[in-house]
């Protein structure tokens, strides 16, 4: 194994992270067919968050991750140190294409990630805490793994990478050592379209597969990966599948007249408790095509899924009312935020959770609907209750459901932009494998 000179810093300081960080073998290779990101759930914030590789000499970034955003966002005030950043130009096409860009034309103070003249500046957006700023956008090396749990191996560099700068205050509010958010979103710069053109994967498209915390591992898969999962469970030609849908208005903290948004709509049409339709108001399911209000989305940010008021006490009527007939559980003082609880030492137990009425999210028609068990509808807290894991959104939010990382956990989603659709695997647990089982190279 060759080392250059710069990788033997970059080992020295992997050596002292801990275990599961010491991705990269130390070997840099340029091209690949899937690049991937690891990633764990911060107890704390119930954020998802991941490593990725960034700068000359290479080290470790800690970013949560995020469905929503324009592009990856680093603090780049504390400690960026790199000899190979550059500032876009004003004027430039990846200037132009950033769609929120502004100019800083001039900065008197030393040169340094966020003091560059003739900068292209974007709008980073801490979407945890809805707080946007303003800052450079910037190119830098950039590193992902190409292997999961028989770690470590060879690290994927893009040598120019565009990303904007955050300062240390709008890391507030993220998981303790995140020094940004990663983009997974739709926008021409977030990772999955900048990785594919990068790399030049012959599809754009990532997986996501979140764990659930519990020191499991989940992962994200750019390119062409297999989704066999151990003990030799291949989900890929199981996958269901469903359009991904635009919403014309941008749902972004900063936007400009006639932006879309780049968050991913999917067209929930009903949503079933054990198989009945919950009576909803279906207007509040489309997209209103002049305000973007309304629909459903999916988001990594909203720990539990949102629902509008309406909705909500639908759907939780729906579920106490099944609960009741079919599993006669003893119920239990709600706990915030939820509003429907149970005795958890009353509720059974099956492969996939606890053994409570299925919710399924119909997307147009019944042959593509989710179906939701109780290891991704309940939650179990401090005090032993059991509780439907939505809650209320109020009585006009933006987005009629916001489809949250809870619902999502140990389930396949496939994010195809090519073909714009989203392809999903329900429940892992019910085919006996989950996220963490996840084994590439
Ligand atoms: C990878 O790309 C970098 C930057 O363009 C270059 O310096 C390096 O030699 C390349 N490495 C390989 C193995 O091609
Ligand atoms: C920007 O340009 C001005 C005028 O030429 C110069 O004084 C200043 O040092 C430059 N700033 C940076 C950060 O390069
Ligand atoms: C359904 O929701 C839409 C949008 O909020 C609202 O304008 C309409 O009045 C609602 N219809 C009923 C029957 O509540």
């Amino acid at each position: 194994m060759a080392l250059v000179p710069a990788l033997a810093a970059l080992l020295l300081f992997l050596s002292l992270q801990p275990a599961c960080l010491a991705a990269g073998s130390g070997d840099i290779i340029n091209k690949t067919t899937v690049a991937l990101l690891a990633v764990s759930k911060d107890e704390a914030t119930q954020q998802y968050v991941s490593f990725l590789w960034q700068r000359t000499p290479l080290v470790p970034v800690k970013v949560v991750l995020d469905l929503a955003g324009a592009s990856l966002w680093v603090d780049c005030d504390s400690g960026y140190t790199s000899s190979t950043y550059r500032g876009v130009p004003c004027g430039s096409k990846p200037c132009r294409l950033a769609r929120t860009a502004a100019c800083a034309t001039t900065c008197s103070a030393p040169p340094s990630p966020s003091c560059l003249n003739d900068t292209c500046g974007g709008f980073p957006s801490n979407t945890v805490t809805r707080v946007s700023t303003s800052g450079n956008i910037l190119t830098d090396a950039l590193a992902l793994p190409t292997t999961f749990r028989p770690a470590p191996g060879p690290l994927a560099l893009a040598p120019a990478f565009l990303f904007t700068c955050g300062s240390t205050s709008l890391t507030d509010g993220l998981a303790t050592g995140a020094a940004g958010m990663a983009s997974l979103s739709r926008a021409r710069f977030a990772l999955p379209t900048q990785l594919a053109t990068a790399f030049r994967f012959s599809r754009n498209k990532f997986a996501l597969c979140l764990p659930p915390g519990n020191n499991a591992a989940g992962v994200v898969l750019f390119g062409d990966a297999p989704y066999v999962f151990q003990p030799g469970v291949d989900v890929s030609a199981s996958l269901t599948y469903t359009p991904l849908l635009v919403n014309p208005v941008s749902t972004a903290g900063v936007s400009k007249k006639g932006d879309k948004s780049d968050e991913y709509f999917v067209g929930v049409t009903a949503i079933k408790v054990n198989g009945r339709a919950v009576p909803l108001n279906a207007t509040l399911l489309t997209i209103d095509r002049k305000t973007g209000v309304g629909g459903a989305k999916l988001s990594t940010v909203a720990p539990y899924t949102v629902l509008e008021t309406s909705i909500h006490a639908a759907v939780t009527a729906a579920f106490a009312a099944e609960t009741a007939s079919s599993a006669k559980v003893p119920r239990a003082p709600a706990v915030a935020p939820f509003a429907l609880c149970y005795d958890g030492s009353k509720v059974g137990s099956t492969r996939v959770g606890p053994a409570v009425p299925t919710i399924e999210l119909v997307m147009g028609s019944d042959a593509a609907s989710w179906v939701v068990f109780g290891a991704n509808s309940m939650v179990s807290t401090a005090g032993g209750a059991l509780c439907l894991g939505v809650v209320d959104g109020g009585k006009a939010p933006r987005t009629s459901v916001v489809i949250g990382g809870h619902m999502m956990e140990d389930n396949l989603l496939e994010f195809d932009l090519d073909k714009s659709r989203l392809g999903f695997s329900s429940s892992l647990l019910f085919r006996q494998t989950n996220c963490n089982n996840y084994h590439l190279g």
